[in-house]
Protein backbone atom coordinates (compact mmCIF):
# COMPACT_ATOMS: atom_id res chain seq x y z
CA UNK A 1 0.00 0.00 0.00
CA UNK A 2 0.80 3.75 -0.74
CA UNK A 3 -0.14 6.62 0.93
CA UNK A 4 -0.47 10.69 -0.19
CA UNK A 5 -0.83 13.33 2.47
CA UNK A 6 -1.93 16.57 1.58
CA UNK A 7 -5.24 18.21 0.57
CA UNK A 8 -7.85 16.14 -0.44
CA UNK A 9 -10.71 17.56 -2.29
CA UNK A 10 -13.86 15.28 -3.86
CA UNK A 11 -17.22 15.25 -4.86
CA UNK A 12 -20.42 12.58 -3.57
CA UNK A 13 -22.21 14.94 -6.23
CA UNK A 14 -23.15 18.02 -7.84
CA UNK A 15 -22.43 20.60 -5.13
CA UNK A 16 -24.99 23.06 -6.84
CA UNK A 17 -27.94 20.73 -6.25
CA UNK A 18 -26.75 18.39 -3.29
CA UNK A 19 -25.91 19.34 -0.01
CA UNK A 20 -23.24 18.54 1.12
CA UNK A 21 -21.70 17.11 -1.69
CA UNK A 22 -17.86 19.22 -1.64
CA UNK A 23 -15.52 16.71 0.90
CA UNK A 24 -12.50 18.63 1.89
CA UNK A 25 -10.04 17.56 4.54
CA UNK A 26 -6.78 20.48 4.72
CA UNK A 27 -4.82 17.73 6.10
CA UNK A 28 -5.72 14.71 4.45
CA UNK A 29 -3.92 11.14 3.57
CA UNK A 30 -5.29 9.00 0.72
CA UNK A 31 -4.66 5.51 0.78
CA UNK A 32 -3.69 3.05 -1.84
CA UNK A 33 -3.86 -0.49 -2.59
CA UNK A 34 -2.11 -2.74 -4.50
CA UNK A 35 -3.88 -3.30 -7.64
CA UNK A 36 -4.39 0.83 -7.44
CA UNK A 37 -7.62 1.61 -5.90
CA UNK A 38 -8.77 3.61 -3.21
CA UNK A 39 -8.87 2.06 0.44
CA UNK A 40 -9.47 5.28 2.48
CA UNK A 41 -9.26 8.96 2.24
CA UNK A 42 -9.53 10.96 5.60
CA UNK A 43 -7.55 12.90 8.03
CA UNK A 44 -3.87 12.61 8.48
CA UNK A 45 -3.97 10.18 11.36
CA UNK A 46 -2.18 11.26 15.14
CA UNK A 47 0.26 7.84 14.47
CA UNK A 48 0.24 6.76 10.57
CA UNK A 49 0.91 2.78 10.65
CA UNK A 50 4.98 3.07 10.46
CA UNK A 51 4.69 0.26 7.27
CA UNK A 52 2.75 3.03 5.59
CA UNK A 53 5.07 4.32 2.69
CA UNK A 54 3.85 8.15 2.34
CA UNK A 55 4.54 10.75 0.00
CA UNK A 56 4.20 14.24 1.32
CA UNK A 57 2.39 16.39 -0.67
CA UNK A 58 1.50 18.69 2.27
CA UNK A 59 0.50 22.32 0.86
CA UNK A 60 -0.76 20.89 -2.19
CA UNK A 61 -4.44 19.94 -3.71
CA UNK A 62 -5.26 16.49 -4.61
CA UNK A 63 -8.02 16.01 -6.70
CA UNK A 64 -9.47 12.98 -8.77
CA UNK A 65 -7.95 13.22 -12.35
CA UNK A 66 -9.96 15.51 -14.90
CA UNK A 67 -12.23 13.79 -17.37
CA UNK A 68 -12.18 15.63 -20.64
CA UNK A 69 -15.47 14.58 -21.76
CA UNK A 70 -14.57 15.95 -25.99
CA UNK A 71 -11.84 16.36 -27.39
CA UNK A 72 -9.99 15.22 -30.74
CA UNK A 73 -6.79 13.08 -30.73
CA UNK A 74 -6.05 13.80 -34.62
CA UNK A 75 -6.38 17.72 -34.46
CA UNK A 76 -3.27 18.66 -32.12
CA UNK A 77 -2.11 19.85 -35.30
CA UNK A 78 -4.14 22.24 -36.01
CA UNK A 79 -4.96 24.33 -33.11
CA UNK A 80 -4.98 28.47 -33.49
CA UNK A 81 -5.66 27.42 -37.22
CA UNK A 82 -7.61 30.62 -38.09
CA UNK A 83 -11.17 29.84 -39.44
CA UNK A 84 -14.43 32.20 -40.39
CA UNK A 85 -16.48 29.67 -38.23
CA UNK A 86 -16.79 25.91 -37.52
CA UNK A 87 -17.26 24.78 -41.65
CA UNK A 88 -14.58 26.98 -42.70
CA UNK A 89 -12.23 25.79 -40.12
CA UNK A 90 -13.77 22.21 -40.93
CA UNK A 91 -12.47 22.45 -44.65
CA UNK A 92 -9.73 24.83 -44.60
CA UNK A 93 -7.65 23.02 -41.96
CA UNK A 94 -8.86 20.11 -39.98
CA UNK A 95 -10.04 17.46 -42.30
CA UNK A 96 -6.61 17.54 -44.24
CA UNK A 97 -5.19 17.19 -40.52
CA UNK A 98 -7.03 14.40 -39.67
CA UNK A 99 -6.39 12.40 -43.25
CA UNK A 100 -2.91 12.34 -42.11
CA UNK A 101 -3.74 9.72 -39.77
CA UNK A 102 -4.12 6.60 -42.68
CA UNK A 103 -0.55 7.00 -41.96
CA UNK A 104 0.02 4.14 -38.95
CA UNK A 105 3.39 5.62 -38.11
CA UNK A 106 2.20 9.01 -37.96
CA UNK A 107 -0.84 8.13 -36.24
CA UNK A 108 1.12 6.04 -33.50
CA UNK A 109 3.39 8.91 -32.85
CA UNK A 110 0.65 11.54 -32.57
CA UNK A 111 -1.43 9.35 -29.65
CA UNK A 112 2.22 9.18 -27.91
CA UNK A 113 1.94 12.98 -28.18
CA UNK A 114 -1.62 13.64 -27.22
CA UNK A 115 -1.41 11.50 -23.85
CA UNK A 116 2.12 13.27 -22.86
CA UNK A 117 -0.09 16.53 -23.31
CA UNK A 118 -3.13 15.01 -21.31
CA UNK A 119 -1.27 13.82 -18.50
CA UNK A 120 1.11 16.65 -18.62
CA UNK A 121 -2.65 19.38 -18.04
CA UNK A 122 -3.80 16.35 -15.33
CA UNK A 123 -6.44 14.66 -17.79
CA UNK A 124 -6.78 11.31 -17.09
CA UNK A 125 -9.53 10.31 -18.64
CA UNK A 126 -10.93 11.47 -22.03
CA UNK A 127 -13.68 10.89 -24.75
CA UNK A 128 -12.02 11.25 -28.01
CA UNK A 129 -12.11 11.47 -31.72
CA UNK A 130 -9.37 10.33 -33.93
CA UNK A 131 -10.18 9.73 -37.59
CA UNK A 132 -12.23 7.90 -39.75
CA UNK A 133 -9.21 5.84 -40.04
CA UNK A 134 -8.98 2.11 -38.16
CA UNK A 135 -5.32 2.64 -37.63
CA UNK A 136 -5.82 5.60 -35.74
CA UNK A 137 -8.34 3.73 -33.47
CA UNK A 138 -5.60 0.85 -33.13
CA UNK A 139 -2.62 3.70 -32.51
CA UNK A 140 -4.96 5.37 -29.65
CA UNK A 141 -5.87 2.20 -27.71
CA UNK A 142 -2.74 0.72 -28.04
CA UNK A 143 -1.01 4.44 -26.58
CA UNK A 144 -4.10 4.44 -24.01
CA UNK A 145 -3.32 0.58 -23.04
CA UNK A 146 0.10 0.92 -22.37
CA UNK A 147 0.01 3.32 -19.83
CA UNK A 148 -2.99 1.90 -17.81
CA UNK A 149 -5.17 4.46 -18.85
CA UNK A 150 -8.96 4.54 -18.86
CA UNK A 151 -9.34 6.24 -21.90
CA UNK A 152 -12.82 5.99 -24.53
CA UNK A 153 -12.52 6.53 -28.09
CA UNK A 154 -14.29 5.13 -31.67
CA UNK A 155 -13.62 5.24 -35.56
CA UNK A 156 -14.96 8.24 -36.77
CA UNK A 157 -17.80 7.87 -39.11
CA UNK A 158 -18.24 9.94 -42.31
CA UNK A 159 -19.74 9.11 -45.50
CA UNK A 160 -20.65 12.23 -47.12
CA UNK A 161 -19.52 16.18 -47.37
CA UNK A 162 -15.99 15.40 -47.01
CA UNK A 163 -12.78 14.93 -48.75
CA UNK A 164 -12.35 11.40 -50.06
CA UNK A 165 -9.09 10.69 -47.34
CA UNK A 166 -11.27 11.36 -44.63
CA UNK A 167 -14.58 9.57 -46.24
CA UNK A 168 -16.02 5.81 -45.47
CA UNK A 169 -19.28 4.08 -46.84
CA UNK A 170 -21.63 3.54 -44.40
CA UNK A 171 -21.63 -0.51 -44.41
CA UNK A 172 -17.56 -0.38 -44.41
CA UNK A 173 -17.92 1.71 -41.30
CA UNK A 174 -20.58 -0.31 -39.82
CA UNK A 175 -17.87 -3.46 -40.19
CA UNK A 176 -14.73 -0.94 -39.24
CA UNK A 177 -16.29 0.07 -35.89
CA UNK A 178 -17.59 -3.48 -35.01
CA UNK A 179 -14.23 -5.29 -35.63
CA UNK A 180 -12.69 -2.01 -33.62
CA UNK A 181 -15.52 -2.59 -30.69
CA UNK A 182 -14.71 -6.61 -30.57
CA UNK A 183 -10.84 -5.58 -30.79
CA UNK A 184 -10.70 -2.86 -27.54
CA UNK A 185 -14.00 -2.15 -25.72
CA UNK A 186 -13.78 -3.50 -22.41
CA UNK A 187 -10.37 -4.63 -22.89
CA UNK A 188 -8.93 -3.69 -19.26
CA UNK A 189 -9.74 0.20 -18.81
CA UNK A 190 -10.49 1.28 -22.41
CA UNK A 191 -14.32 1.52 -23.45
CA UNK A 192 -15.18 1.89 -27.22
CA UNK A 193 -17.40 5.20 -28.16
CA UNK A 194 -19.51 5.03 -31.48
CA UNK A 195 -18.46 7.95 -33.38
CA UNK A 196 -20.36 9.38 -35.94
CA UNK A 197 -19.20 13.01 -36.38
CA UNK A 198 -22.10 14.76 -37.02
CA UNK A 199 -25.48 14.91 -38.63
CA UNK A 200 -24.13 16.52 -41.87
CA UNK A 201 -20.99 14.04 -42.77
CA UNK A 202 -23.43 10.88 -42.08
CA UNK A 203 -25.90 9.63 -44.20
CA UNK A 204 -29.27 8.40 -42.94
CA UNK A 205 -27.72 5.12 -43.52
CA UNK A 206 -24.97 5.93 -41.76
CA UNK A 207 -27.30 7.15 -38.67
CA UNK A 208 -29.09 3.97 -38.69
CA UNK A 209 -26.11 1.90 -38.51
CA UNK A 210 -24.82 4.14 -35.84
CA UNK A 211 -27.57 3.45 -33.51
CA UNK A 212 -27.50 -0.20 -34.00
CA UNK A 213 -24.18 -0.65 -33.20
CA UNK A 214 -24.69 1.11 -29.88
CA UNK A 215 -27.57 -0.82 -29.30
CA UNK A 216 -26.17 -4.32 -30.72
CA UNK A 217 -23.09 -3.46 -28.29
CA UNK A 218 -23.99 -3.09 -24.50
CA UNK A 219 -22.35 -1.01 -22.73
CA UNK A 220 -20.33 1.14 -25.76
CA UNK A 221 -20.71 5.10 -25.62
CA UNK A 222 -22.18 7.28 -28.43
CA UNK A 223 -20.53 10.73 -29.03
CA UNK A 224 -20.98 13.28 -31.70
CA UNK A 225 -21.58 17.17 -32.28
CA UNK A 226 -24.99 18.39 -32.03
CA UNK A 227 -25.87 22.16 -32.52
CA UNK A 228 -23.06 24.03 -32.43
CA UNK A 229 -23.43 26.95 -34.86
CA UNK A 230 -26.61 28.52 -36.53
CA UNK A 231 -24.83 27.82 -40.05
CA UNK A 232 -24.67 23.49 -39.67
CA UNK A 233 -28.06 23.75 -37.73
CA UNK A 234 -29.74 25.57 -40.69
CA UNK A 235 -27.87 22.36 -43.34
CA UNK A 236 -29.03 20.39 -40.59
CA UNK A 237 -32.61 21.32 -41.43
CA UNK A 238 -32.22 21.54 -45.38
CA UNK A 239 -30.39 18.22 -45.00
CA UNK A 240 -33.15 16.20 -42.65
CA UNK A 241 -36.55 17.94 -43.83
CA UNK A 242 -38.44 15.09 -42.30
CA UNK A 243 -36.81 16.38 -38.67
CA UNK A 244 -38.31 19.26 -36.70
CA UNK A 245 -35.15 19.75 -34.82
CA UNK A 246 -31.42 18.70 -35.37
CA UNK A 247 -31.81 16.63 -32.03
CA UNK A 248 -34.65 14.63 -33.46
CA UNK A 249 -32.05 13.68 -36.64
CA UNK A 250 -30.24 11.84 -33.65
CA UNK A 251 -33.62 10.55 -32.29
CA UNK A 252 -34.59 8.93 -35.26
CA UNK A 253 -31.42 6.45 -35.21
CA UNK A 254 -31.74 6.08 -31.55
CA UNK A 255 -28.82 7.92 -30.81
CA UNK A 256 -30.03 9.63 -27.62
CA UNK A 257 -29.57 7.22 -25.21
CA UNK A 258 -27.79 6.73 -21.72
CA UNK A 259 -24.56 7.00 -22.15
CA UNK A 260 -24.55 9.42 -25.24
CA UNK A 261 -22.28 12.60 -25.34
CA UNK A 262 -23.71 15.61 -27.16
CA UNK A 263 -20.74 18.12 -28.00
CA UNK A 264 -22.10 21.93 -27.58
CA UNK A 265 -25.74 22.19 -28.08
CA UNK A 266 -25.38 25.73 -27.70
CA UNK A 267 -29.14 26.31 -30.18
CA UNK A 268 -31.37 23.30 -28.31
CA UNK A 269 -34.99 24.53 -27.78
CA UNK A 270 -36.53 23.67 -24.24
CA UNK A 271 -38.01 20.65 -25.88
CA UNK A 272 -34.72 19.24 -27.22
CA UNK A 273 -33.09 19.86 -23.78
CA UNK A 274 -35.99 17.79 -22.22
CA UNK A 275 -35.64 14.86 -24.30
CA UNK A 276 -31.38 14.74 -24.00
CA UNK A 277 -31.94 14.86 -20.26
CA UNK A 278 -34.88 12.23 -20.21
CA UNK A 279 -32.70 10.07 -22.30
CA UNK A 280 -29.88 10.44 -19.74
CA UNK A 281 -27.94 11.35 -22.41
CA UNK A 282 -24.92 14.20 -21.75
CA UNK A 283 -24.28 17.75 -22.90
CA UNK A 284 -20.36 18.23 -23.45
CA UNK A 285 -20.03 22.19 -22.90
CA UNK A 286 -16.65 23.12 -24.62
CA UNK A 287 -16.29 26.60 -24.00
CA UNK A 288 -13.30 27.36 -25.42
CA UNK A 289 -14.21 25.98 -29.05
CA UNK A 290 -17.37 28.23 -28.56
CA UNK A 291 -15.43 30.71 -27.73
CA UNK A 292 -12.55 30.39 -31.00
CA UNK A 293 -14.78 29.05 -33.46
CA UNK A 294 -17.30 32.34 -32.50
CA UNK A 295 -20.18 29.35 -32.21
CA UNK A 296 -22.05 31.42 -29.42
CA UNK A 297 -22.33 30.98 -25.75
CA UNK A 298 -24.05 27.47 -23.84
CA UNK A 299 -26.96 27.78 -22.03
CA UNK A 300 -26.23 26.50 -18.75
CA UNK A 301 -29.54 27.73 -17.33
CA UNK A 302 -31.43 25.71 -20.16
CA UNK A 303 -29.33 22.57 -19.23
CA UNK A 304 -29.64 22.99 -15.21
CA UNK A 305 -33.74 23.83 -15.60
CA UNK A 306 -34.08 20.21 -17.87
CA UNK A 307 -31.63 18.59 -15.47
CA UNK A 308 -29.42 17.27 -17.91
CA UNK A 309 -26.21 16.12 -17.39
CA UNK A 310 -23.37 18.20 -18.88
CA UNK A 311 -19.96 17.80 -18.76
CA UNK A 312 -17.05 19.80 -19.68
CA UNK A 313 -14.83 18.99 -23.12
CA UNK A 314 -11.52 20.62 -24.20
CA UNK A 315 -12.41 20.21 -27.95
CA UNK A 316 -8.94 20.83 -29.00
CA UNK A 317 -8.14 21.26 -31.60
CA UNK A 318 -11.02 23.47 -31.91
CA UNK A 319 -10.22 24.63 -28.78
CA UNK A 320 -6.79 25.53 -28.22
CA UNK A 321 -5.71 24.23 -24.96
CA UNK A 322 -5.65 20.61 -23.15
CA UNK A 323 -5.97 22.23 -19.68
CA UNK A 324 -9.40 21.56 -18.19
CA UNK A 325 -8.39 24.34 -15.91
CA UNK A 326 -8.87 26.24 -18.74
CA UNK A 327 -12.10 24.85 -19.73
CA UNK A 328 -13.27 25.60 -16.41
CA UNK A 329 -12.40 29.58 -16.78
CA UNK A 330 -13.98 29.93 -19.97
CA UNK A 331 -17.03 27.80 -18.71
CA UNK A 332 -17.11 30.94 -16.07
CA UNK A 333 -16.73 33.85 -18.49
CA UNK A 334 -19.79 32.34 -20.80
CA UNK A 335 -21.97 31.93 -17.69
CA UNK A 336 -21.23 35.47 -16.69
CA UNK A 337 -22.15 36.68 -20.01
CA UNK A 338 -25.29 34.73 -20.04
CA UNK A 339 -25.95 36.01 -16.16
CA UNK A 340 -25.82 32.27 -14.69
CA UNK A 341 -24.06 31.18 -10.92
CA UNK A 342 -21.44 29.64 -11.90
CA UNK A 343 -18.65 29.03 -8.91
CA UNK A 344 -14.93 27.42 -8.17
CA UNK A 345 -17.47 24.26 -7.45
CA UNK A 346 -19.03 23.69 -10.41
CA UNK A 347 -16.11 24.15 -12.50
CA UNK A 348 -14.08 21.34 -10.47
CA UNK A 349 -16.98 18.89 -9.61
CA UNK A 350 -17.66 19.20 -14.01
CA UNK A 351 -14.01 18.73 -15.10
CA UNK A 352 -14.18 15.75 -11.97
CA UNK A 353 -17.40 13.42 -11.16
CA UNK A 354 -19.36 15.59 -13.64
CA UNK A 355 -17.32 14.13 -16.60
CA UNK A 356 -17.10 10.54 -14.90
CA UNK A 357 -20.99 10.30 -14.65
CA UNK A 358 -21.12 11.62 -18.20
CA UNK A 359 -19.07 8.70 -19.71
CA UNK A 360 -20.86 6.76 -17.06
CA UNK A 361 -17.52 5.83 -15.36
CA UNK A 362 -18.21 7.45 -11.92
CA UNK A 363 -18.61 4.06 -10.40
CA UNK A 364 -14.02 3.69 -11.71
CA UNK A 365 -13.55 6.85 -11.15
CA UNK A 366 -14.33 10.95 -10.56
CA UNK A 367 -13.88 10.78 -6.58
CA UNK A 368 -12.16 9.26 -3.99
CA UNK A 369 -14.35 6.53 -2.65
CA UNK A 370 -13.05 3.43 -1.45
CA UNK A 371 -12.59 1.40 -4.31
CA UNK A 372 -12.38 3.50 -7.11
CA UNK A 373 -9.57 4.04 -9.92
CA UNK A 374 -6.34 5.61 -7.99
CA UNK A 375 -6.28 8.37 -10.92
CA UNK A 376 -5.44 11.61 -9.25
CA UNK A 377 -3.44 14.77 -9.47
CA UNK A 378 -1.72 16.68 -7.15
CA UNK A 379 -2.17 20.78 -7.59
CA UNK A 380 0.47 23.31 -6.56
CA UNK A 381 -1.37 26.28 -5.37
CA UNK A 382 1.61 28.75 -5.60
CA UNK A 383 2.91 27.16 -9.21
CA UNK A 384 3.61 30.45 -10.48
CA UNK A 385 4.66 33.82 -9.28
CA UNK A 386 1.48 35.73 -9.70
CA UNK A 387 -0.90 32.35 -8.13
CA UNK A 388 1.84 32.63 -4.97
CA UNK A 389 1.29 36.32 -4.23
CA UNK A 390 -2.62 35.91 -5.06
CA UNK A 391 -3.03 33.07 -2.98
CA UNK A 392 -1.49 34.77 0.52
CA UNK A 393 -4.73 36.74 0.55
CA UNK A 394 -6.99 33.74 -0.43
CA UNK A 395 -8.31 32.28 2.97
CA UNK A 396 -11.46 30.00 1.78
CA UNK A 397 -11.13 26.65 0.27
CA UNK A 398 -13.36 28.46 -2.66
CA UNK A 399 -11.25 31.30 -3.11
CA UNK A 400 -7.96 28.66 -3.75
CA UNK A 401 -9.99 26.94 -6.28
CA UNK A 402 -11.28 29.86 -7.93
CA UNK A 403 -7.61 31.08 -8.20
CA UNK A 404 -6.29 28.01 -9.34
CA UNK A 405 -9.47 27.94 -12.29
CA UNK A 406 -8.88 31.35 -13.24
CA UNK A 407 -4.99 31.75 -13.43
CA UNK A 408 -3.97 28.27 -13.71
CA UNK A 409 -2.30 25.95 -16.34
CA UNK A 410 0.01 22.60 -16.42
CA UNK A 411 2.40 24.51 -14.06
CA UNK A 412 -0.07 23.94 -11.31
CA UNK A 413 0.07 20.21 -11.98
CA UNK A 414 2.74 19.10 -9.55
CA UNK A 415 1.89 15.30 -10.52
CA UNK A 416 -0.63 12.63 -12.02
CA UNK A 417 -0.94 9.75 -10.68
CA UNK A 418 -2.90 6.31 -12.70
CA UNK A 419 -3.63 3.62 -10.33
CA UNK A 420 -1.88 5.40 -8.22
CA UNK A 421 1.54 5.40 -10.07
CA UNK A 422 2.90 7.92 -12.04
CA UNK A 423 2.38 6.46 -15.60
CA UNK A 424 5.01 5.58 -17.88
CA UNK A 425 6.42 8.10 -20.71
N1 LIG B 1 -18.43 19.38 -35.91
C1 LIG B 1 -18.11 18.37 -36.73
N2 LIG B 1 -16.81 18.07 -36.66
C2 LIG B 1 -16.28 18.89 -35.75
C3 LIG B 1 -14.96 19.06 -35.21
O1 LIG B 1 -14.01 18.39 -35.58
N3 LIG B 1 -14.81 20.03 -34.27
C4 LIG B 1 -15.85 20.80 -33.84
N4 LIG B 1 -15.63 21.71 -32.92
N5 LIG B 1 -17.08 20.66 -34.34
C5 LIG B 1 -17.29 19.72 -35.27
ZN1 LIG C 1 -15.40 18.30 -31.41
Amino acid sequence: MKAFRGTLIDFTGNPRTERGALRHVEDGLLVVGERGEVVSRGPFPRDPDPGLEIVDYSGRLLLPGFVDAHTHSAQTDVIASHGENLLDWLERHTFAAEARFADAGYAREASEYFFDELLRHGTTTAAVFPSVHAESVDAFFHAAERRGLRMAAGKVMMDRHCPQAVRDDAESSYRDSQALIGRWHGRGRLAYAVTPRFAPTSTERQLELAGRLAREHSGVLLQTHLSENQEEVRWVRELFPWARNYLEVYERYGMVRTGALFAHCLYLDDGEWRKLAAAGAAAVHCPGSNLFLGSGLFDLAAARRAGALVALGSDVGGGTSFSMLHAMREAYKVAQLRGVPFDAFDGFYLATLGGAKALGMHECIGSFEPGREADFIVLRPGATALLERRMASAESLEARLFLLMTLGDERAIEATYILGSKPLP
